[in-house]
């Protein structure tokens, strides 16, 4: 294991190498260490699968201070688990990650923002930082170096929305979580004004392991195209549900089914990347490695690495009425396409799930999705129907079965 190691106490984290990176990265310069991260060719876990080290220098290039770090620990998306496991095991490394981060591009301040339902486990956390300070390890000059920071834990306000890395900054300054126009970018003015990092947890606890290891050798874990262990949930009918450690490009997604006991029932397909903003699929997929550029070939994406099986008895327009119902309650109703078209999406299809459905309505469906996509404000209203694009592309034959 990589990320999932078992070190919940600062004795074992620190007998097994633990902030070994950090006190080598201080001795670096800020851009040596984005080097390192660019050359891994790490890319973010929280989703959009954006370069790590790109992210970094844009931060670090900017003249504006302060400069703030953000962990983002929200994890909204169902079927997604996985930052959770890894925060409840191995939380020292995604601190390290954080501080090391925050090295690299010149910020003395950092929040690690938990999802809501998450409580015990920020609590946790506070107590890591305040026993980090007293390490020294946080605080003024970490190491004995010329470097200080400080982490605050921040709990989330308790909405879906607010893992989008700009609401989240709304959430954080007090605000209601809206997320905001781009341009310009939180890395140019992100909290405050101010240019600010936002990584996911997974992203940061790879940090250290990159630095221990060397840019170089990191990215020779995986293919290319996709490098590093990435952390998996799966989940629905599967005989052990459970987190999963795997380096990129090395399991399909038929054999990760596979180590996870294998399907519960008859095979019917698998929801991949979020349970919200995930694509359907069918068995054609089960021989697609689990990479971003395999998943980019086949017109899908890994999203937050989860994978919900699905079996026979699972009716495709059920679930679509399921996902529906979440974005209809999760849209911010900040812009209009989006708070309109969640809540058509979720009365057309609660229509075909009745058994009245038309091709009028299919029709409708198609034309909200285009408005959506187009029109919406963030990534939320703009990836609403993609579960609905992908069943309709996967799984037609039923979907039609029931329309007049
Ligand atoms: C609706 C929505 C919810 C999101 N929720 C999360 C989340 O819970 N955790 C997360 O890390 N990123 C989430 N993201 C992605 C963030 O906006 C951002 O891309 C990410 O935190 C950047 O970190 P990374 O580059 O390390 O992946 C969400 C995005 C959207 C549109
Ligand atoms: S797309 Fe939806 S979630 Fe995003 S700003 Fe518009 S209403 Fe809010």
């Amino acid at each position: 294991m990589i990320l999932l190691n078992d070190a919940r106490n600062i004795e074992d984290y620190l007998e097994n190498g633990g902030f070994k990176a950090l006190r080598r990265a201080l001795e670096f310069e800020q851009d040596e260490i984005i080097s390192e991260v660019e050359s891994a060719g790490l890319v973010g876990r929280g989703g959009a699968a954006f370069p790590t080290g790109l992210k970094m220098k844009f931060v670090k290039n900017e003249k504006n201070t302060p400069k703030y770090i953000i962990a983002n620990a929200d994890e909204g998306e169902p079927g997604t688990f996985k930052d959770r496991g890894l925060m409840e095991k191995n939380p020292y490394q995604i601190l390290e990650g954080m501080i090391i981060s925050a090295y690299a591009v010149g910020a003395k301040k950092g929040f690690f923002y938990i999802r809501y339902e998450y409580r015990e486990i920020a609590e946790k956390i506070k107590n890591k930082v305040k026993e980090l300070h007293r390490l020294g390890i946080l605080g003024n000059n970490i190491y004995g170096s010329k470097f200080s920071f400080d982490i605050e834990v921040v709990l989330g306000a308790g909405a879906y929305i607010c893992g989008e890395a700009t609401a989240l900054m709304e959430s954080i300054e007090g605000k209601r979580g809206y997320p905001r126009i781009k341009p310009p970018h939180s890395t140019q003015r992100g909290l405050w004004g101010k240019p600010t990092l936002t990584n996911n947890v997974e992203t940061l606890a790879n940090i250290p392991v990159i630095i221990n290891m060397g840019g170089e050798k990191y990215h020779k874990l995986g293919k290319e195209g996709c490098s590093g262990p990435q952390l998996f949930s799966i989940s629905g009918f599967v005989k052990r549900p459970g987190i999963y450690e795997y380096i990129l490009g090395e399991k399909t997604i038929g054999e990760a089914i596979e180590l996870a006991g294998g399907v519960d029932g008859n095979f019917k397909g698998v929801m991949l990347g979020g349970g919200a903003s995930g694509y359907i699929l069918n068995r054609d997929y089960l021989d697609m490695p689990l990479c971003f550029s395999d998943a980019k070939k086949r017109g899908v994406a890994l999203g937050t690495g989860d994978i919900i099986v699905l079996n026979e008895s699972v009716r495709i327009w059920d679930m679509l009425l399921n996902i529906a119902k979440f974005f209809e309650h999760e849209s911010c109703g900040q812009c209009f396409p989006c708070r309109y078209g969640t809540r058509r999406m979720r009365e057309i299809i609660e229509k075909i799930v009745n058994g009245k459905g038309t091709s009028e309505d299919i029709k409708k469906l198609n034309a909200t999705a285009r408005a959506m996509k187009i029109a919406s404000l963030c990534p939320l209203g703009k990836s609403a129907m993609t579960a609905y694009e992908s069943a309709m592309k996967n799984f037609h034959d039923e979907l039609m079965e029931v329309i007049k």
